[in-house]
């Protein structure tokens, strides 16, 4: 199964909507077929795994992080292929909960193949949680949060420089995840200091390019800003307010930046969500991003630590997040931890989404 979730990861930014899925096929100890979803309407996971192992996947088992799909979307069900390729048994890390696609360990098990579902099930879980906090809810997208901070948990220093906090390795993890994401957001005062690109430039190609999303109640982004003056070739949204100056927002919309004016951040997350956009990447800063956590509306944090101390007066990571008495404080769990060179990256799930059998 772990190989299965690291074939899946394979697919990050070219499959979504649709899951990440890896599959592994097993002729007694021995793998004789691998596969993975590598593009949204291609072959699924399943389908490639038992191509390659053509005639010995008869009495095989068959190992993949999601539950065999039971419907004819782009391809056909990968529940057919299973049943004419004759494997005798699926383990399945999670069940699939998309209402068309479900009810693939049944079917099996209705035509006598042995079917056991939850083996890594967090892990699963995890891998695919924007697809399955889309399936959960529809209120608004699955949220992650992305800081780079010090030691002592600033994000900038007293004069409010954070390039570069972290290191070289660290930043280029960083194009490879924005590429997983519909969108990236940034609050108005980052946009404004850092003046960021927030496109992608790594190692994958996203199939759809993410759309910048700045949280700026007041209009304030101008012209001089790239995430403005380049809004007509990757698209710029601006998350502004009814107070905002007309003016400015006339200047937005004149430049090709979409803007909606909504009363709070849940709003606006609402707004994205009505707008197709199933997963935020928030890049901060400090003041958007614990706005974000004091109101629940936090995911997933992708925290970068690096081995630099900023020390006072240096801009704080959370600040103004409600004190919690640690007897009742919110515990997150943990589901990755990695090097990234000198820095250490840990990515926290606030819960996880487990969908039922
Ligand atoms: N190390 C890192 O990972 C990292 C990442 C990003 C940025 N940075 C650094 O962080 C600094 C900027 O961070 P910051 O904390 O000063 O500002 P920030 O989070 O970038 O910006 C706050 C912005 O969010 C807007 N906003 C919209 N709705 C909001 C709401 N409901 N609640 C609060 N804010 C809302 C604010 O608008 P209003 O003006 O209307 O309040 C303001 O424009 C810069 O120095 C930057 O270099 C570091």
């Amino acid at each position: 199964m772990e190989r299965a979730l690291d074939l899946a990861r394979r697919g990050w930014g070219r499959v979504a909507p649709n899951p990440l899925v890896g599959a592994v096929v097993l002729a007694g100890d021995a793998v004789v077929g691998e596969g993975y979803h590598a593009e949204y309407g291609g072959p699924h996971a399943e389908v490639v795994a038992l191509q390659g192992a053509r005639e010995r996947a008869r009495g095989a088992t068959l190992v993949v992080n999601l539950e065999p799909c039971t419907h004819h979307g782009k391809t056909p069900p990968c529940t057919d292929a299973i049943l004419e390729a004759g494997v005798a048994r699926v383990v399945a890390a999670i069940p699939d909960p998309d209402p068309q696609a479900r009810g693939g360990a049944a079917l099996l098990r209705a035509r006598s193949v042995a079917v056991s579902v939850g083996l890594l099930a967090e892990a699963g879980a995890a891998l695919n949680a924007p697809f399955l906090f889309a399936r959960e809810q529809e209120e608004r997208p699955f949220v992650a949060l992305k800081l780079a901070t010090s030691i002592d948990g600033r994000i900038a220093d007293a004069a409010g420089s954070s390039q570069w906090v972290s290191g070289e390795a660290a930043r280029e993890h960083v194009h490879w995840l924005r590429a997983g994401f519909d969108a990236i957001a940034v609050g108005g005062t980052t946009a404004l200091r850092d003046n960021p690109q927030l496109t992608v430039r790594g190692p994958v190609t996203p199939r759809r390019p993410p759309v910048r999303v700045v949280f700026d109640r007041r209009a304030m982004l101008n012209l001089g800003v790239q995430l403005v003056s380049t809004a007509r070739e990757v698209p710029t949204w601006v998350m502004s307010s009814l107070d905002a100056p007309p003016s400015s927002v006339t200047q937005l919309e004149r430049s090709g930046v979409r803007v909606f004016r909504p009363t709070t951040l849940r709003d606006g997350l609402r707004m994205l969500r009505e707008a197709a956009i199933q997963s935020v990447l928030c890049e901060g800063g400090g003041a958007l991003g614990a706005r974000l956590l004091a109101d629940g509306l936090v995911d997933r944090l992708y925290w970068v630590q690096a081995p630099v101390w900023l020390g006072e007066g240096a801009v704080p990571a959370f600040p103004g997040v409600p004190p919690h008495p640690l007897a009742a404080a919110p515990r997150w769990t943990p589901v990755e931890r990695r090097a990234l060179g000198s820095d250490t990256l840990l990515v926290l799930d606030r819960r996880l989404c487990l969908p039922e059998s």
